[in-house]
């Protein structure tokens, strides 16, 4: 398609309105009756319904898309295809665990898999994006948000950021079965305050550029078609008014020429935000900023006419928004099919198909990551009664932005253990309610202890619902409810033979309950095939490998909580040191209480003495580095293997160990493998005092470690000069 030929041909109107999205739900209406409902509030006419350029949500199926796609077709005056958007992020029928869960497998090849998946469910159905990835760094347990993103790391982020991309995108977006991708929030929104969500963010440029940006960009270099600027203001301005970031940053630094979307309604937040007069202001800062389409609010539809006769904006601001839409329309081919592959034959094919669910089956079990054990776990396959209680022992737990699935097609676990043992006796028992201000029912509690008394195996399963994450689910206290702790002290006095599975959005501060649990995994929300996944953990047949990417606290009160955190003038000489005047707590451990990169396993692993192979590096130079690791137990597993470095000194104060690398090594028991890492100067580049970004000449420290706490360190020179 000539799209500059196209642009020409298009009127200013036709132009704003490629620039404006809306619900689906707004564009199937009649545009010749009488415009009403939310048309209306947003003063939408007939000719904007008529010609809007893309539109987003409603559990749409692919007739429902193709239908709305010939009757677009029909009134558009140039008949060019509407681009359907959807927040597809952890699967788009098939459901797979939610993004913490993924990165928590340590396996981009699986996460590129699982979104290779959506990217084909989603086609078929009529979806051409993805609002996905979410890359926002995350450092507070108490943000709803953080199902959304994959962890703490920067490094890893972005890794797992661009294995999204080439899942969703694949090798070429004309693909049928590809979709674009949409990188969001830009930038910094998972630094809200206090994890409060949609709360004010405020950053230097130094910890953005070093911590915050990596990993939008690491998506932009995988080629990601879209990005989305956040809600929360950065600094005192609006993500979304943002020039520094949208223009300065994103287009100019790093090249990006796709399309910015702003989020919902986020233009006319400026107002709310006190940063905008009225929304034809916060249209002329939104496009002056660098964002081409306006998400569900009409700032730009209503102003940006206006604004350009005014001489305030230039029409060329518009074409050049107008242009970069088009390009995507182009690129994925819908002037060729406008539906975009949607069939409803293949949708039917596709989704939910066996294989998809056998991928969602070892997604959940991957992600999993065992906690404590204390030889309660696996339970015996020949076990004759088993107890399941809990909340969520009997729902299907798919997790917010679920997309098209629902919980109903999703394997509960006692489904999933009844599956597995169909001999045994299995009592499923609710325990207490799932509410969070519930407390303990005498009732639900004494028939949980009767069950039991007389169970060989217990598993509670206790947790978060779905709706205790996830946008706009902030909480203060990431404890566990009363309800259920007091139901954790009362089974556990009556079988300590009982495992806990949580269900979690987010890491949850267990410190004051987790000495009485004997075992503890997290299953996160693990998706349609949540139940089978924890059956084939439980019973052994499948064994952990699932590593945290987010650490979790003793108490809410030590959040914000990172790995990658500075050492201060006066860090508090042990854990166990009871010395004053220095960075601790006086009521709590410092350390958090299960570390970044921490994972139990039912074998052991023992990592030797890291070794290099000089102690010095040169300009240009590389490192080996190597470490032996031994499978110490009975059973096959793998396990990451975790390469942390340290800055000793620079010239700005430098985290205390930062991840770089990473390699999954699988062991068969007593087996011992050696495996090596290069080091490389990028590995110890960072953004320094003169604004550089480089590596400066000094001391390093590396571990090769099984988290972010444990290891033995190594110190090595790295010289400016070739030695
Ligand atoms: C969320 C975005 C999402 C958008 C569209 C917003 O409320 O912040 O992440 O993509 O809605 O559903």
């Amino acid at each position: 398609m000539d799209i500059h030929a196209l642009l020409k041909e298009m009127s200013l109107e036709e132009k704003l309105a490629q620039m404006s999205q809306f619900l689906a739900s707004m564009l199937s209406v009649d545009i010749e009756a009488e415009i009403t409902g939310p048309n209306a509030s947003m003063r939408l006419t007939g000719a904007d319904i008529a010609s809007t350029g893309s539109c987003l949500g409603g559990k749409t199926l692919a007739a429902d898309v193709i239908k709305l796609q010939d009757k677009h077709l029909s009134e558009d005056p140039h008949k060019i295809p509407l681009l359907f958007m959807r927040d597809v992020i952890h699967g788009y029928r098939t459901i797979y665990p939610i993004p913490l869960g993924m990165g928590a497998t340590w396996d981009e090849d699986l996460v590129t898999a699982c979104c290779r998946m959506a990217a084909v469910e989603s086609a078929v159905s009529g979806v051409q994006v993805t609002f996905s990835p979410m890359v926002d760094l995350v450092r507070d347990c108490r943000w709803g948000r953080n199902m959304e993103s994959t962890g703490e790391d920067p490094w890893l982020n972005g890794r797992i950021g661009a294995a999204m991309v080439r899942g969703y995108q694949g090798e070429d977006l004309k693909d049928k079965h590809s979709i674009a991708a949409c990188v969001k929030h830009f930038a910094a929104y998972g630094a809200v305050e206090a994890g409060r969500d949609y709360n004010t963010t405020d950053i230097s440029e130094h910890s953005l550029r070093e911590y915050y940006l990596p990993a939008y960009k690491a998506a932009i270099d995988a080629d990601v078609r879209m990005v989305m600027t956040s809600f929360n203001a950065l600094n005192g301005t609006p993500a979304a008014a943002n020039k520094w970031l949208v223009t300065h940053i994103l287009r100019d630094e790093w090249g990006f020429d796709g399309v910015v979307i702003s989020d919902w309604s986020a233009f006319t937040e400026m107002i709310t935000h006190g940063f905008a007069e009225d929304r034809k202001q916060a249209a002329e800062y939104a496009i002056n900023a660098g964002n081409d389409i306006e998400m569900m609010s009409s700032c730009y539809l209503h102003n940006l006419a206006a604004l350009i006769d005014e001489g305030r904006i230039g029409i060329e601001q518009v074409d050049a928004a107008v242009l970069r839409i088009l390009q995507l329309k182009d690129d994925l081919g819908m002037f060729e099919d406008p539906y975009g592959g949607a069939s409803s034959e293949e949708e039917a094919k596709y989704c939910l198909c066996d294989e998809h669910r056998a991928l969602a089956r070892t997604a959940a079990a991957r992600s999993a990551v065992l906690l404590k054990n204390e030889g309660v776990l696996p339970f015996s396959r020949t076990a004759k009664r088993l107890a399941l209680i809990g909340p969520f022992a009997d729902c299907g737990m798919i997790g917010s932005w679920a997309c098209n699935g629902t919980a109903e097609e999703a394997v509960s676990i006692a489904a999933g253990m009844k599956r597995a043992l169909p001999d045994a006796e299995i009592t499923v028992l609710q325990g207490c309610s799932a509410d969070l201000a519930a407390l303990p029912d005498e009732v639900l509690e004494a028939e949980a202890v009767r069950a039991a008394k007389v169970a060989d195996h217990v598993l509670l399963c206790l947790g978060e619902s779905a709706t205790m994450s996830g946008e706009g689910n902030s909480r203060a206290d990431v404890s566990l409810p009363e309800a259920q702790k007091q139901l954790i002290r009362r089974v556990v006095a009556a079988n300590p033979n009982t495992a806990v599975v949580l269900f979690n959005g987010r890491p949850l501060a267990l410190g004051d309950i987790i000495g009485e649990i004997p075992a503890l995994f997290t299953a996160w929300h693990p998706g349609t095939e949540g139940g089978n996944a924890i059956a084939d953990l439980v019973l052994g047949d499948v064994n952990f490998e699932g590593h945290l990417t987010m650490s979790f606290p003793y108490h809410v009160g030590q959040a914000p909580l990172y790995y990658n955190r500075m050492n201060t003038g006066r860090p508090k000489p042990s854990e166990e040191s009871t010395q004053g005047y220095c960075s601790r707590y006086i009521d709590c451990p410092n350390r958090p209480l299960f570390p970044f990169g921490y994972g139990l396993s039912y074998t052991s692993f023992a990592f030797g003495k890291p070794t290099l192979d000089r102690t010095t590096m040169a300009r240009g130079e590389t490192l080996k580095a190597s470490v032996t690791v031994k499978n110490t137990g009975m059973v096959a597993g793998s396990t990451p293997v975790q390469l942390y470095i340290r800055d000793c000194v620079a010239s700005l104060v430098r985290p205390i160990r930062e991840l770089k690398d990473y390699e999954r090594v699988f062991l068969a028991p007593g087996e011992e493998k050696q495996v090596s890492f290069a080091v490389t100067e990028e590995m110890l580049a960072f953004h320094t005092a003169d604004g550089s970004y480089r590596a400066e000449p000094g001391r390093f420290t590396l571990w090769l470690a099984s988290d972010a706490e444990s290891g033995d360190p190594i110190t090595f020179e790295y010289s400016r000069e070739r030695l």
